[in-house]
This record gives structure tokens, C-alpha cells and sequence, in this order.
């Protein structure tokens, strides 16, 4: 018989059966996967982030298809606060998976109210702030490009919640370690890296911008390389556990990633290709540690780093 790998791995106190979660904005609520993947296998599901109040996001069009990438600029469509608690979160608490909320906003008050009220619910296992939306003109990437500002407002989230809160940011900043650092004061349980990145496409034959909002994020194998570099700074600035994302196509990918110093892995633009993508992800890095005799995947993470001499938080 096949030995057993421990799966689990841990961001803070947020336990997590298996490393591969499915990123904000790119798997709604699982509610459209549940019937073309097994949900109950993901190591954690975040969801579409929640602002206060309903939003109807960007102009159309909203998508646009690189040749090894997507910049889409969705904006923070959704039905708000109050929709999400009463139609999506029973559902989601029926899962039996890590459920992390991300919460979104255009104010510092706008985060508050929506952590503050998720944080009292039972099926919400963490919160995920996103500081790093590319597409929309207030908030979003302007906190993460503000760091004090940034910081101020996970501390003060913290302050009021007692669930774990990952900080979810963009390597569009001028210097990532230190914004790593402040999140680490701040109080954040661990950091999510990255979001897309501000991306623009033109039409020649118009010469206007293919998206309706002009700006969009780039997301897919074209910003994986970054992101892998975004995670290794990360693992080198700071002690908390990360989340990496960005272009995870495969277990290679994902391996890839823990070994530059990420616990868990997200997979974003893949679920668009294949709603099975991820667990073919985390059934290759099964068998990949299976093969190369590990006996729990935590034992990739910052693996590079270790081998290299560096000294890793791990
Ligand atoms: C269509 C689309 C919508 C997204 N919406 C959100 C969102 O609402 N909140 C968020 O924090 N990130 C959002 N993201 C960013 C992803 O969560 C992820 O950080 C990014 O796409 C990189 O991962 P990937 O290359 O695997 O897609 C979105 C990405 C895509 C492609």
C-alpha cells in the first residue's frame, strides 16, 4: 500500500486539511464547481470578496485573453454583505472545508463593518482583506500602495475580530518586504501574494482599450515567475505563513511556490480552464512527495531556501 502523506498544513491557527485552496473572485461561492468537482477535498475555499453594500463592477467588456495570460477587470461585483450572509454562507458552511471570507471596501470603514459582522459568524474559518484590487478607482490597490495606511487598517480590524485575517497583497508596490513587515506588526495571521497585476490591452484597429474600464488585472501563467519571486521575498522579510498564487497550472507550480516559502497555494485563472484543475494539483503533489519520499508536504516549505543556506523562517 502507498504510504500516507500528511497533507495538512497550518497559517497561524488556521488549520487546513491540504494545501490547495481556490482564489478569491475566480470559484464565486463553489455553488456553480459543486457539480463538476469533489468541493469537499479543498483545502479551503475564499470566496468573491464582500463589500458592505450591493455592486454592479465594471463596464463590459470585463475580460480579455492574452496569449499566456487573462486581465480581467470584473470589479467588486456582488450582492453585499447581508445577500452573502442570508444566501451563500449556509451553503458554504455545509462544505465541511475551511471557509475564508475575503472582504473588500472603498473605505477603511467599509472593511471594518464587513469583518466585524462576518467575524461573529461560525462557518467562517478566516478573513481575507483584499488591499490589492487592480481594477477599481477607490480603495483596493491604493491601501496596499499606502502601507501605513494599510497597516492601520488590519490592525484595527484586528482589534475587533478573533478570526485569523490574511492580508491579501499586490507586488505593484515599491517595496514589498517592508510592506510584508508592516502587515507582521499589524497583527495579520499571514499573507496572501498576489493579486493580479494593472494590465492594459488596445485594439489596433480602433485604437481604444479592449476593456471597458480600460485598467484590469493580469492573472495565469504570465505573472507566475513574479509571484514565485513576490513569495521567496515574503518568506525572507517576514515569519508569517503565505498563501502563493499567480499562474498555479499545475503541481509543478504549486510546488514551486512552497519551496520559495509558501505554506498553501491558491489557484485562481485555472478554474476557468478546468473546474477540476485544482485537485489535479493537489493529486501531482501528493504523488510527487510520494515519489521523492517526504512524508508530509510542510516539509517543502522554503525548501529552496534551506538548500541554498538562507536563512528561512522555517
Ligand atoms: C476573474 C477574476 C476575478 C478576481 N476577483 C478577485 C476578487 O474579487 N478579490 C481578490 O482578492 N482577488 C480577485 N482576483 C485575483 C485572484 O484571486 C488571484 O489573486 C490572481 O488571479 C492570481 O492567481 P491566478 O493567476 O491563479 O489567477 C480575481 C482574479 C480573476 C482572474
Amino acid at each position: 500500500m502507498a504510504p500516507e502523506i500528511d497533507l495538512q498544513v497550518r497559517l497561524g491557527t488556521l488549520e487546513l486539511p491540504n494545501p490547495v485552496l481556490v482564489c478569491s473572485g475566480t470559484f464565486g461561492c463553489g455553488r456553480e464547481y459543486a457539480e463538476w468537482t469533489e468541493l469537499e477535498k479543498l483545502g479551503g475555499l475564499v470566496t468573491k470578496s464582500v463589500t458592505p453594500g450591493p455592486v454592479t463592477g465594471n463596464p463590459p467588456p470585463r475580460l480579455w485573453e492574452t496569449p499566456c495570460g487573462l486581465i480581467n477587470s470584473i470589479g467588486w461585483e456582488n450582492d453585499g454583505l447581508e445577500r452573502f450572509l442570508e444566501d451563500e454562507l449556509p451553503f458554504l458552511g455545509c462544505l465541511g472545508i475551511p471557509i475564508i471570507v475575503s472582504v473588500a471596501g472603498f473605505t477603511p470603514q467599509d472593511y471594518l463593518l464587513v469583518s466585524t459582522r462576518l467575524s461573529r459568524e461560525r462557518e467562517v474559518a478566516a478573513l481575507e482583506l483584499n488591499l490589492s484590487c487592480p481594477n477599481v478607482e477607490r480603495g483596493g490597490l491604493s491601501f496596499c500602495q499606502s502601507p501605513a495606511e494599510a497597516a492601520r487598517l488590519v490592525k484595527e480590524v484586528k482589534e475587533r475580530v478573533d478570526k485569523p485575517v490574511l492580508a491579501k497583497l499586490s507586488y505593484r508596490v515599491s517595496d514589498l518586504p517592508v510592506l510584508c513587515r508592516l502587515m507582521e506588526r499589524a497583527g495579520a495571521d499571514a499573507l496572501s501574494l498576489v493579486n493580479s497585476l494593472p494590465a492594459m490591452a488596445i485594439d489596433p484597429e480602433t485604437a481604444l482599450p479592449r476593456l471597458g474600464n480600460w485598467v484590469g488585472g493580469l492573472s495565469g501563467p504570465a505573472i507566475h515567475p513574479l509571484a514565485v519571486l513576490a513569495v521567496w521575498e515574503a518568506f525572507t522579510a517576514t515569519s508569517l505563513p503565505i498563501v502563493g498564487m499567480g499562474g498555479v497550472w499545475d503541481w509543478k507550480d504549486a510546488v514551486e511556490f512552497m519551496m520559495a516559502g509558501a505554506t498553501a497555494i491558491g489557484i485562481g485563472t485555472l478554474n476557468f480552464r478546468d473546474p477540476a484543475g485544482w485537485l489535479k494539483v493537489l493529486e501531482g503533489m501528493e504523488e510527487y512527495l510520494r515519489r521523492q519520499g517526504y512524508s508530509r508536504v510542510e516539509e517543502l516549505v522554503g525548501l529552496t531556501h534551506r538548500r541554498l543556506g538562507l536563512m528561512g523562517h522555517n
